[in-house]
């Protein structure tokens, strides 16, 4: 078992990583979060068919538990979900010593913290993370949001959550393309803060190599779970030292401004978080390389590697221009001023301002098809 003590300017609480944590999810509830009156699970229709018997069966022999399950998928983080879940919540009479279960990815993560920080002016919250990408990033560090106008994450709070509970043997029952979804977050991690974590990876898919479904069987494997907790480990110690996102947790986005705009222009529907991401980083990467701090051969190292995780290596379907314009609405961006975070070496990040435009737009065409 392994666990993560993360301490934050409200709230100190527990990240709990093991395989098949989920049997104790009573008492690790009991243990870490005082007189619970009723658990509000909070999932989507997938995940809850999946699941949902089994988590009921847990919850309710202890406690008095309620549901709201959401519709599926990125479209419906947005204001109506949270209304609905607002709806759902006054039904249930639900009171600030309640507490929301928030079973699932991303989505529901974010959707439903953000429900918990708002609803009574804040409820309990327990992040239960059931993708990769919800069990190495989302869960952890109190972002919420809900999308708005086409515009990622806009609306939202820093909530830190009571507990985070990580069953990595929840992510086997996970489509491949969402295993690769959250793979290129793993791979940020890696080039980022630790190449080990590439390496550690790598042992487990050349396990299974010459297997088409390699990287379902690598999130099959006992170690995976060791992946996900170096990633948990590195993301609890930044949002330490910066909680609200002023310096240090910048370097999180590595890949991301680029990655969000693909996700903007392209749509929510029609590219996931982790697919624009892992296109973004090989952006961040080309433009670390113009500015004379990579080398090109690390790029085709990326590349080999790429391949391996089945990750995608170029978007299609719009002109560079697009993609540029909806950077400038990126968060990061203050007063017109590009930020984005560059690698000066392997575990290196640097945050970067003021970029030449040129050098973003050439990066970006060569990733397009
Ligand atoms: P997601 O929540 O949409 O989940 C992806 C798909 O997998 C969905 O269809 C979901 O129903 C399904 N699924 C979830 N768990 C499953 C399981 N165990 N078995 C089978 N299917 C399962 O997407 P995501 O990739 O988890 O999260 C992406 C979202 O997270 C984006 O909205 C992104 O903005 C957000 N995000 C937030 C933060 C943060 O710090 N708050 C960080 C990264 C990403
Ligand atoms: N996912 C980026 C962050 O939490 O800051």
């Amino acid at each position: 078992m392994k666990s993560i003590e993360v301490k934050t300017l409200n709230k100190i609480y527990n990240i709990y990583i093991e395989n098949h944590i989920t049997d104790q999810l009573v008492t690790y509830l009991k243990d870490n979060i005082k007189s619970i009156n009723n658990i509000i699970l909070v999932s989507n229709e997938k995940i809850y068919t999946i699941y949902g018997e089994r988590i009921k069966k847990i919850i309710s022999s202890n406690f008095n538990l309620k549901k709201i399950i959401l519709k599926d998928g990125e479209k419906y983080k947005n204001l109506d979900t949270l209304k609905y879940i607002y709806t759902e919540l006054l039904k249930i009479n639900a009171r600030r010593n309640d507490v929301i279960l928030s079973f699932g990815g991303g989505v529901v993560g974010d959707t439903a913290g953000l429900a918990a920080a708002t609803f009574n002016r804040g409820m309990g919250l327990v992040q239960y993370p059931t993708t990769i990408i919800a069990q190495v990033d989302s869960s952890v560090g109190g972002k919420t949001a809900v999308n708005f106008e086409n515009i990622k994450n806009v609306i939202g709070c820093f909530y830190q959550p009571d507990l985070i509970i990580t069953d990595p043997k929840l992510l086997i029952t996970l489509e491949e393309k969402e295993i690769i979804n959250g793979l290129s977050e793993i791979v940020k991690y890696g080039l980022v803060f630790d190449y080990q974590i590439i390496n550690d990876l790598l042992k487990i898919v050349n396990k299974y190599k010459n297997s088409d479904d390699r990287l379902l069987k690598t999130v099959k494997n006992e170690e995976f779970g060791n992946i996900i907790y170096k990633c948990v480990k590195i993301k609890s110690e930044i949002i330490e030292k910066d909680e609200f996102d002023t310096g240090e947790r910048h370097v999180l986005n590595f890949g991301h401004t680029i990655g969000h705009a693909f996700e903007k222009i392209i749509g929510f529907d029609n590219i996931n978080h982790g697919q624009a991401v892992a296109v973004g980083i090989l952006c961040a990467v080309d433009m670390s390389i113009s500015y004379g701090y990579l080398d090109i051969d690390f790029k085709n190292k990326l590349h080999s590697l790429y391949n391996t995780l089945k990750l995608p290596e170029f978007v299609s379907g719009f002109k560079p221009d697009e993609i540029y314009n909806a950077i400038k609405f990126d968060k990061k961006f203050v007063s017109g001023i590009n930020k984005f975070i560059l690698l000066k070496d392997v575990n290196k990040p640097i945050i970067c301002t003021d970029l030449n435009e040129k050098i973003i737009k050439s990066s970006i065409i060569k990733y397009i098809r």
